[in-house]
């Protein structure tokens, strides 16, 4: 039976062995999959041991630039994010290493929760490897703006330079702006301890507006909480960015698209302990 897991340390939370193992069944392929932990010290050894055998991996916290160093070939979109969570062994042997994070996002955004891209004005909050992981997926939708805020303001100046080439980021501060936008979506980890990046509430247009925290929980988070409250049209959590970014890693190793809309609806009962 073909070999896939995931590498992480720690990987005992993770939900990509369910999501994987939902997939296989639905499209009928047989595969195994299962999570690793791996060390911190020397993670391309393990994982070269692993693909001796061995068909494809995903990679997730704190692997993903070290997965990045260890591939044999990248796809642009690995290259630009300068991070791999998604790892396949060619015929040859040879690794190649993906990134389906921001298309994750992005079908999540445009497919899952119907919202097209193209000609938008989004805010996207955050410039650490998620952010950077999703900029060349956002600007190949071509909107209309698209604007970096982070709390060091440095870090989303040199990403937008770094990316200059794919379209027009504006860099900001969070409370530099007040302008209603179409879509902000939120790339900070400031809702893993409960926070929230410090932005307007008139970014928030009520009933039009639509709040996207790529962070998901159980309950509402502090950021879905908050744009809740300004009355967003939807505020939307990670859990089907997870569920999409999988399901392009499951394109790639088996040729076949799976229905993720049973998938996250099954994830999303699980989360709230259905
Ligand atoms: N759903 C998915 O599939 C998926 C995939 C990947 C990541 N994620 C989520 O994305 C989030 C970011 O992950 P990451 O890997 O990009 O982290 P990271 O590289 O550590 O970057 C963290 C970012 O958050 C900002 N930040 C941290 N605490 C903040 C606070 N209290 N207020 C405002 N800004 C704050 C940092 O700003 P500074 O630059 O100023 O420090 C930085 O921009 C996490 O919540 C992660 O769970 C979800």
């Amino acid at each position: 039976m073909d070999r896939y897991c995931v590498f992480g340390n720690p990987i005992g939370h993770s939900k990509s062995p369910l999501i994987h193992r939902l997939f296989a069944e639905q499209t009928g392929q047989r595969l195994s999959y299962e999570a690793l932990l791996a060390p911190l010290d020397d993670f391309a050894t393990f994982a070269r041991a692993f693909f001796a055998q061995g068909k494809g991996g995903n990679v997730t916290v704190p692997f993903k630039e070290q997965a990045f160093a260890m591939a044999d070939s990248l796809t642009e979109r690995a290259r630009r994010a300068g991070a791999v969570n998604t790892l396949q062994k060619l015929a040859d042997g040879r690794l190649l290493g993906d990134n389906t994070d921001g298309a994750g996002l992005v079908r999540d955004l445009t497919v899952n929760a119907g919202v097209a891209l193209r000609d938008r004005r989004i805010l996207l909050l955050g410039a650490g490897g998620a952010v950077r992981g999703v900029l060349e997926p956002l600007l190949a939708e071509q909107p209309a703006m698209l604007v970096l805020a982070n709390r060091t303001v440095e870090k989303a100046e040199l990403l937008a330079r770094e990316f200059s080439d794919l379209g027009e980021i504006y860099p900001s501060g969070f409370d530099w702006l007040e302008e209603p936008v179409d879509l902000i979506i939120n790339g900070t980890s400031a809702s893993l301890a409960g926070e929230l990046p410090p932005i307007a509430p008139s970014l928030v247009r009520p009933g039009h507006t639509l709040c996207y925290d790529m962070m998901y929980a159980s309950q509402p988070t502090a950021f879905c909480q908050w744009a809740l409250d300004q009355g967003a049209a939807q505020a939307r959590d990670g859990l089907g960015m997870l569920v999409e970014q999988a399901a392009e890693a499951f394109l790639l190793w088996r040729g076949v698209r799976p229905q993720t809309v049973p998938v996250l609806a099954e994830m999303r009962r699980l989360l709230a302990g259905g």
